[in-house]
């Protein structure tokens, strides 16, 4: 890890081509794509220059993690669909990750923008638990295999699964999480990930039971959607196992 506190860690907007060649490596450090699957220079010059953002954290004059996101548009309104979160695995764990959300946000409030999307694989647990607990997310959709298969070793072989993220910027859910006063939530359901997820993701031996958990879960959080639930919280217990909560949204 490196010795430098959190706190002297920078984020600012990313907007010269050297910036947006770092962000291709940190893509193939953190992932580990192969040439097909990795977003080139070209699309992160575009995210800056159509109104999506590149933010990038410093540690001194280096790069140590970027948020990119694109401008959206549905059912008449604009909102920005964040498709990249990265952070070096030596940085991970001290709010880095967080910080460029908050940053993104700011960002994006600034000019008007009332929600920002993003996907996350629902078998992360420390995604699902930043994006839900911590920056107050709520989830009601869910779509198979959202890329087409990927070449990145996190998604050990699975099909890439994805919840959509709708992070309502202003509204009193995520303001109120922000001050650390979260609202009370009534829980109807709840879905578990076990903490072996990433073990059963990574060992060929272990792998169907990554695939099983997987449609058994999108079956449920389908049908939870279907029925009009929304994922409004999420819980990780002693054990290290992740818990989607479901209630009713709005
Ligand atoms: C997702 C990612 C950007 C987060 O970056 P980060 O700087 O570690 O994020 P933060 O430190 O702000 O938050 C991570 C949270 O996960 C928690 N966490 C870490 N390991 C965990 C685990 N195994 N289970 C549950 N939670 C875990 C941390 O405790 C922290 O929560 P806290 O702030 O409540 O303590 C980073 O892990 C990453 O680059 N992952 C690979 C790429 C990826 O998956 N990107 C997101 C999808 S596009």
């Amino acid at each position: 890890m490196n010795e430098s506190p959190q706190t002297a860690i920078h984020i600012q907007s990313l907007t010269s081509l050297e910036h947006f060649e770092r962000c291709v490596v940190l893509q193939l450090e953190v992932w580990g794509y192969s040439d097909g699957d990795v977003i080139p220079r070209r699309v992160f010059v575009v995210a800056q220059r159509i109104g999506g953002q590149v933010l990038g954290a410093f540690d001194g004059d280096t790069i140590v993690g970027f948020a990119m996101s694109l401008p959206g548009y549905r059912d008449g309104k604009p909102y920005l669909h964040s498709h990249m979160l990265a952070v070096l695995p030596q940085y991970r764990n001290s709010g880095i990750g967080r910080r460029l959300k908050l940053a993104q946000r700011d960002e994006a409030i600034a000019r008007g923008f009332e929600l920002m999307e993003w996907t996350f694989d629902p078998l992360e647990i420390r995604n699902s638990h930043l994006n839900i607990s911590r920056l107050g997310v709520i989830v009601r959709r869910y779509q198979a295999d959202f890329y087409g298969p990927s070449s990145s070793p996190l998604q050990g072989g699975l099909p890439t699964d994805r919840l959509y993220a709708e992070w309502w910027l202003r509204s009193g859910r995520v303001t109120d999480l922000l001050r650390g006063e979260p609202q009370p939530q009534q829980i109807l359901e709840r879905i578990t990930v076990p903490h072996t997820i990433y073990q059963w993701k990574q060992d060929p031996q272990q792998r169907s039971l990554a695939q099983t958990l997987q449609s058994n879960n999108r079956a449920a959080l389908e049908s939870a959607f279907k029925r009009g639930l929304a994922v409004v919280g999420y819980e990780r217990d002693a054990q290290g196992n992740g818990n989607f909560l479901l209630g009713l949204w709005k």
